[in-house]
């Protein structure tokens, strides 16, 4: 019998052929003048197609939105003809493909930033954590605090985003919640200290991501729209002091998007899978009215199980996907995994990014 992870699914209006997806992973391989993919990931994508869904790498909405070296972006015409090569070759290889939408916040560096300008942040106060520049890793920068009158033009740069993502192609775009940037940044306690309508309660420091997910859903419709999150990874220096309460608040207003999947980091974000106490990854999934993306840890067995239980109802792989661009059929044919060459996992060029072989090489 064929177990449930490897047959098709409806994912909103995005038919993904089988319950494996490819978690958004950074490369830092694009122009970092210009924001713009190329031939490199034309190829890098199409060998992935088949995932049910495959996540873009983390792609920036807007100029400031940027945190690293050579990432690529969402926001200009150039970078729209450029992800155009990018959908056309998978949809031809059969494969669905959404853009991951990410603005930064706090995590960026002013050799980044437009004119050199600061990060910006629900707050002004650094993390205590590094990125990658031109330099190599440097402690990201000092941010300044967001004005409120600013906040309806960060909303605007989302539906923006997506209107630029319906016109490359892409099958959906999913909305970055996670991993202590922007939108993270304002729903946790640690990084937002507002006193305005955008800090302090829940609802306060939920406010900027439901007015994302509003124009995101206006800009396309929810059946087009995934979110991620993690409530409870401490990634990029993030913390909340009630993390079960503040998500359990957010999952709640989700359901009125009708979006397409919630997509869950579950622990921490490539790390331990263990929760503290009191902290409960089913209540939330319980919460949630659509399908449930597992994401975090996950090998073939737990994929199953996950799967034919209904615990999830997709597995989103990440680490495995860099070595292995025909996953899907590996974990099918429960054929052995490549390893991943961690040298190459940010920037560079075709080694340890086009040249994992398949299968059918690794036999011939
Ligand atoms: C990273 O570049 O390390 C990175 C980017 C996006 C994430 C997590 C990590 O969501």
């Amino acid at each position: 019998m064929t177990e449930k992870l490897f047959t098709p699914l409806k994912v909103g209006a995005i038919e993904a052929k089988n319950r494996i997806v490819m978690a958004p992973l950074t490369r830092n391989r694009a122009d970092n003048d210009t924001g713009e993919v190329n031939d490199m990931h034309v190829e890098y994508y199409r060998q992935r197609a088949g995932a049910g869904i495959i996540i873009t790498e983390a792609t920036q909405i807007s100029p400031e939105g940027k945190g690293y070296l050579a990432t690529p972006g969402i926001h200009s015409d150039a970078q729209v003809d450029a992800w155009k090569k990018v959908t056309d070759a998978v949809h031809e290889a059969g494969g669905k493909i959404v853009v991951q939408l990410w603005h930064v916040g706090r995590i960026s560096h002013v050799s980044l930033q437009p004119d050199g300008q600061q990060p910006v942040a629900p707050s002004a106060i650094r993390a205590d954590v590094k990125t990658f520049t031109e330099n190599g890793f440097e402690p990201v920068s000092e941010p300044r605090a967001l004005e409120l009158s600013e906040l309806p033009r960060v909303v605007a740069d989302y539906a923006h985003a997506t209107e630029m993502a319906r016109k490359a192609g892409f099958d959906g775009v999913e909305v970055h919640g996670a991993n202590g940037y922007l939108l993270d940044q304002f729903l946790k306690t640690g990084s937002n200290k507002r006193e305005d309508a955008y800090g302090g309660s829940i609802e306060n420091r939920a406010r900027l991501l439901l007015e994302v997910l509003k124009a995101v859903t206006e800009a396309w419709d929810g059946d087009h729209v995934g979110l991620r999150l993690s409530p409870f990874s401490p990634a990029n220096g993030i913390e909340d002091a009630n993390p079960q309460e503040t998500f359990d608040y957010v999952v709640e207003e989700l359901n009125k998007f009708g979006l397409a999947y919630l997509h869950m980091v579950e622990g921490a974000t490539g790390g331990s899978r263990e929760l503290a106490e009191g902290q409960s990854l089913t209540a939330l999934r319980e919460k949630f009215d659509g399908v449930y993306m597992a994401n975090n840890g996950y090998d073939r067995a737990m994929a199953i199980e996950t799967v034919e239980s209904g615990a999830a109802e997709l597995v989103a792989f990440g680490r495995p996907y860099i070595a292995n661009p025909d996953l899907a059929k590996r974990l099918e044919k429960n054929a052995p995994l490549n390893e991943g060459d961690h040298k190459t996992y940010y920037g560079g060029g075709r080694e340890g990014f086009t040249d994992y072989p398949f299968l059918e090489e690794e036999n011939a």
